[in-house]
């Protein structure tokens, strides 16, 4: 009887798991979307359209409008009729629109995040767990500043809102993108012009129908939806200050051309963050820290773990481990409520990351990828690991964007601080270790808007965030990031 019930041996232990497809039903979609100016949607003066599809599939999903130069000034127009009335309305009266916004959000929260995975590939757990709840937290939270603005900086003059804000997101995180930009703006007393991604421009246009029905004043937000060339043109409006996120070199670009105008920027741009693990860490909780600091969000990620340090004495324990864990991802359908790792955002950022990987190969690094069936179609990408990785491989320097962690190893402290700022930005680490004096002393030198000590990718309304070097400048969240939406210039008009 024993000889029955024995298993044959670990190879083939397998998981079985039912598949869980979360139900698109909620979702309504339009054919078309228009641009959203001035309370209404309009159609583009410019009579262009772009289709919008779903990443894991490639099926379209619905045709959005191309906002051309024209159909911004219109925007930037509306916008700037709008400030007074919002301006002067009593802060208490402005929160009261914005935490309907967030309610809104929570109360329609499962259709929002079941059409960011359709758009987006991001796996629906992450949508409905992360992106949906830290959207409508982050609403809440600058809802709450509204009416309180004069006794937010002490000691300093009673701050004004500086008018209309020009914000251009990426497709990473689209409505949580949106709601950093929107709810501190809106919060103090701003009207904006918010560009979403050209891939993931479908929750925007569902948050503008929210907005619609939250009766927000006409013009006080505007979505107009557009690529690169409208972006351009939104930089260029009239506006009193551009916040974007996205790529360093359009970060560099929206720099040179807002030098001289007056114009009042943030930005918030790549990063290549150090994971870096101490041989006193608990490495099983390293592990999920490391896993989730890379394959979160399939790594689309501005502050992934992107480049892990191990010292050298648990190198090979904490790979083993490594490997192991990667065995376990689901990598697959983003609405399957099992899924670890969605699809690729675009065609465009799968053929980024097989270039850098092909160049880590070539550059002589070793690649690990655990065996795992993708769709057919659609873009999809292995969880991928890097070993012998040398700090000058590309691999080590570049932002991939992707599910790709570059190891390297350390012997002392110093070398892990060395290393960990050697690269052009500096968003965010993580140090994983035992002793709380060590992570203070790490803290204070990495050159890092963010440290986390013994997690990853913690996100709180409260919590300030933003880089150094190539990763911007300018934070967000907090009252650090209502600063960039007020002036202090001390007039009273
Ligand atoms: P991107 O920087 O081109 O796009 C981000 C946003 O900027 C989009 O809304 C886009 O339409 C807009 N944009 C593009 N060109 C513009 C211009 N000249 N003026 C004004 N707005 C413009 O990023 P892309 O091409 O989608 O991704 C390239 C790389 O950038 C990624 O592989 C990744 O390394 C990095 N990236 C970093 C992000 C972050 O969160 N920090 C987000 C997205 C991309
Ligand atoms: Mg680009």
């Amino acid at each position: 009887m024993a000889d029955q019930i024995e298993p044959t041996g670990t190879e083939t232990a397998t998981w079985e798991y039912a598949r869980a497809p979360e139900s698109t039903d909620i979702v309504r979609l339009d054919d078309r979307y228009g641009l959203f100016i001035n309370g209404e949607f309009a159609e583009p003066k410019s009579g262009r359209w772009f289709t919008t599809i779903n990443p894991a599939t490639e099926e379209p999903l619905a045709e959005v409008a191309e906002a051309g130069t024209e159909d911004v000034a219109v925007a930037v127009e509306a916008a700037r009729a709008a400030t007074d009335a919002w301006q002067g309305l009593p802060g208490s009266e402005r929160a009261k629109y914005v935490f309907r916004i967030a309610r809104q959000l929570q109360e329609r929260a499962r259709e929002f995040a079941v059409l960011e995975t359709m758009n987006g590939g991001k796996p629906i757990k992450e949508s409905r767990d992360v992106d949906l709840p830290l959207a409508a937290a982050h609403f809440f939270y600058y809802a709450g500043w509204a009416d309180k603005l004069a006794y937010a900086f002490p000691g300093r003059p009673t701050p004004r809102p500086v008018g209309v804000a020009g914000q251009i997101i990426p497709w990473n995180f689209p409505m949580l993108m949106a709601a950093w930009k929107l709810a501190p703006a809106l919060a103090a007393g701003n009207t904006v012009v918010l560009k979403p991604a050209e891939t993931t421009p479908l929750t925007a246009l569902l948050l503008a129908q929210v907005i619609q029905e939250a009766e927000l004043p006409p013009g006080v937000v505007n979505i107009v939806t557009g690529a690169g060339e409208t972006g351009g043109a939104l930089v260029d409006a009239p506006v009193d200050k551009i916040a974007f996120t996205g790529s360093t070199e359009v970060g560099k670009a929206i720099r040179r051309a807002t030098a001289g105008t007056g114009k009042r920027l943030t930005l918030e741009l790549g990063g290549k963050a150090a994971n870096i693990v101490f041989e006193d860490a608990p490495l099983d909780q390293a592990v999920e820290g490391v896993i989730n600091g890379i394959f979160f969000n399939q790594g689309h990620v501005c502050c992934a773990g992107s480049r892990l340090l191990v010292q050298e004495p648990v190198f090979d324990a904490l790979l083993t481990k490594l490997k192991d864990r990667l065995q376990t991802l689901r990598v697959g359908d983003p609405l399957d409520k099992n899924t670890d790792v969605g699809a690729i955002n675009s065609r465009a950022q799968l053929e980024k990351i097989e270039e850098l990987v092909a160049s880590g190969i070539d550059e002589g690094a070793e690649i690990y990828q655990p065996a795992c069936d993708l769709p057919e179609r659609g873009f999809w990408f292995r969880p991928t690991l890097f070993t012998g990785v040398s700090q000058s491989h590309r691999i080590a320097q570049e932002e991939i964007f992707g599910p790709v962690l570059s190891i390297i190893t350390f012997r002392t402290p110093e070398e892990a601080v060395e290393k960990a700022n050697n690269t052009p930005y500096g968003l965010s680490a993580g140090v994983w270790t035992e002793k709380g004096s060590r992570i203070l002393w790490m803290a204070q030198r990495l050159r890092a808007g963010v440290v986390w000590a013994n997690t990853f990718n913690r996100f709180d309304p409260t919590s300030p965030f933003g880089g150094y070097k190539e990763s911007g400048f300018g934070r967000e969240g907090g009252l650090h990031g209502l600063e960039p939406y007020l002036t202090f210039d001390g007039s009273t008009s």
